[in-house]
């Protein structure tokens, strides 16, 4: 047994090959079946001819509906008209598991394919997007392996809102509240003190009430935390990060990438250093191009599309003001009015796909920031009773999985970069 892919590299022109997958499409006409198999690595070309195999295949073959399973053997035969330039002439052609008509035809609604998720997964579209978030997530997790950083393991149970209270999901956990984690970082930011470089990968869940094109209920958190590194610092991991990601996923799924209508050629072009903007020069050139903005405005899916849609590269917006940001980032000492943290928005009008800040590493600071929240502090004495014992200069960011694969495969909507979307409407399949 073969993978497609190897037989279409040629190692087995002239030769017999065996190989399993599912029947993409299938035509008969006089006595022959042109079948197009496909498996995880393909798609190739069978000809099933009426006396090359047991008669009962062939009869077999000329009823059978697209996405049966099959196993089937023959030679390989170069045959420049078969997609992938190479035909198998089946000698063996046994359906495993028969097919009923399959409910995905050309013309069906995005409505009815989300409702069917479970079998448009096998599209072209969606398999070749699953293989490069496969690859990006490789990437990631080779990077941090590379640069010392421990992975840990933060839990998804939690009774701290990190990111404020209006996107949580909160449940009954044995007559207690207890919410699904928005983020790791909290817990990452405890484990510094033992392993100074951490991240983690962990679903992440926001109760959005909006829908877009960006957001969804659950998604891949990719988050990192280090200690003894200032805001600068940690832009510059970021940085090297995706540029790593890009460089590997471009070299490894260049076929996926183009099908995707993605040039790997653009990839290539991530490099560090990134640009930095303040967010002040930010709110002056929106403001010099029309947009009601005022400073002190967070920036939205329509400002960081005006951002970035010429950029070519990533682009961070640095020092936000304190009122659009989360209760945990250090002060700016140049300008207390904003944080010392960052935002890294992707290019070609994609916007925010990292946020990131340097901590509030001094107690009694944080403990007013805490107070001003209006949150239980009882749930959040263990987060405080860390700048009580070696405080230190820490910084650290979180990624969207799904946010990056969007943007690396010029994708219109972020659901198609996960296979099972969770958004405010649904939760099925
Ligand atoms: O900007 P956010 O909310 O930052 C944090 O959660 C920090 N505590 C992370 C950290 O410093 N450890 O979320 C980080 C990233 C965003 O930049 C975005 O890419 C992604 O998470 N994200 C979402 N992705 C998909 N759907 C949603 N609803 C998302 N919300 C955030
Ligand atoms: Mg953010």
């Amino acid at each position: 047994m073969v993978s497609i892919n190897d037989v279409i590299k040629g190692d087995f022109e002239g030769k017999k090959a065996q190989i399993r997958g599912w029947i993409y499409r299938i035509r008969s006409s006089g006595g022959i079946v042109f079948a197009v198999v496909r498996d995880a690595s393909g798609i190739i070309q069978v000809t099933v001819k009426k006396g090359n195999v047991v008669n009962e295949e062939f009869e077999e073959a000329s009823k059978t509906l697209i996405e049966s399973s099959v196993i089937t053997e023959g030679r390989v035969v170069k045959d420049d008209r078969a997609p992938g330039g190479f035909e198998i002439q089946a000698t063996k052609f046994e359906i495993v598991g028969k097919a009923d008509v399959f409910p995905i035809t050309k013309d069906k609604s995005e409505e009815f394919l989300l409702d069917n998720r479970h079998l448009w997964l096998r599209s072209r579209k969606l398999t070749n997007v699953m293989k490069v978030k496969a690859s990006v997530l490789k990437a990631a997790r080779e990077w941090f392996d590379k640069n010392d950083f421990y992975e840990m393991t933060p839990p998804l149970i939690t009774t701290n809102a990190c990111e404020g209270g209006g996107t949580l999901f909160d449940f009954d956990y044995f007559g207690r509240e207890a919410y699904l984690s928005q983020s790791a970082q909290m817990y990452l930011e405890a484990l510094i003190y033992s392993f100074d470089k951490v991240w983690s990968i962990t679903p992440s869940f926001r109760a959005e009430k909006s829908r877009t094109r960006r957001h969804i209920t659950e998604y891949w958190h990719l988050e990192s935390e280090e200690a003894w590194v200032d805001n600068e610092g940690n832009m510059k991991t970021q940085e090297n990060l995706i540029g790593h990601i890009c460089k590997k996923v471009a070299t490894e799924r260049e076929e996926e990438l183009k099908f995707l209508g993605r040039d790997v050629e653009d990839l290539k072009k991530i490099k560090p250093p990134f640009k930095r903007m303040s967010y002040d020069d930010a709110s002056d050139l929106l403001q010099k191009k029309g947009y009601d903005f005022e400073w002190g405005d967070d920036l939205g899916a329509k400002e960081e599309r005006e951002m970035t849609i010429n950029e070519k590269i990533p682009l961070f917006i640095i020092n936000y003001p304190k009122e659009v940001k989360a209760f945990y980032m250090k002060e700016n000492l140049d300008d207390s009015r904003t944080y010392l943290c960052s935002d890294l928005l992707a290019p070609e009008g994609y916007g925010e796909i990292v946020g990131g800040s340097e901590r509030e590493d001094d107690h009694d600071k944080l403990l007013e920031r805490l107070k001003a929240e209006n949150v239980d502090l009882k749930y959040y004495q263990w987060y405080l009773d860390l700048r009580k014992y070696g405080s230190v200069p820490h910084s650290g960011f979180g990624l969207g999985i799904e946010r990056l694969v969007t943007w690396i495969c010029k994708l219109d909507h972020i659901r198609d970069a996960t296979p099972f979307p969770r958004t405010i409407t649904r939760v099925y399949p």
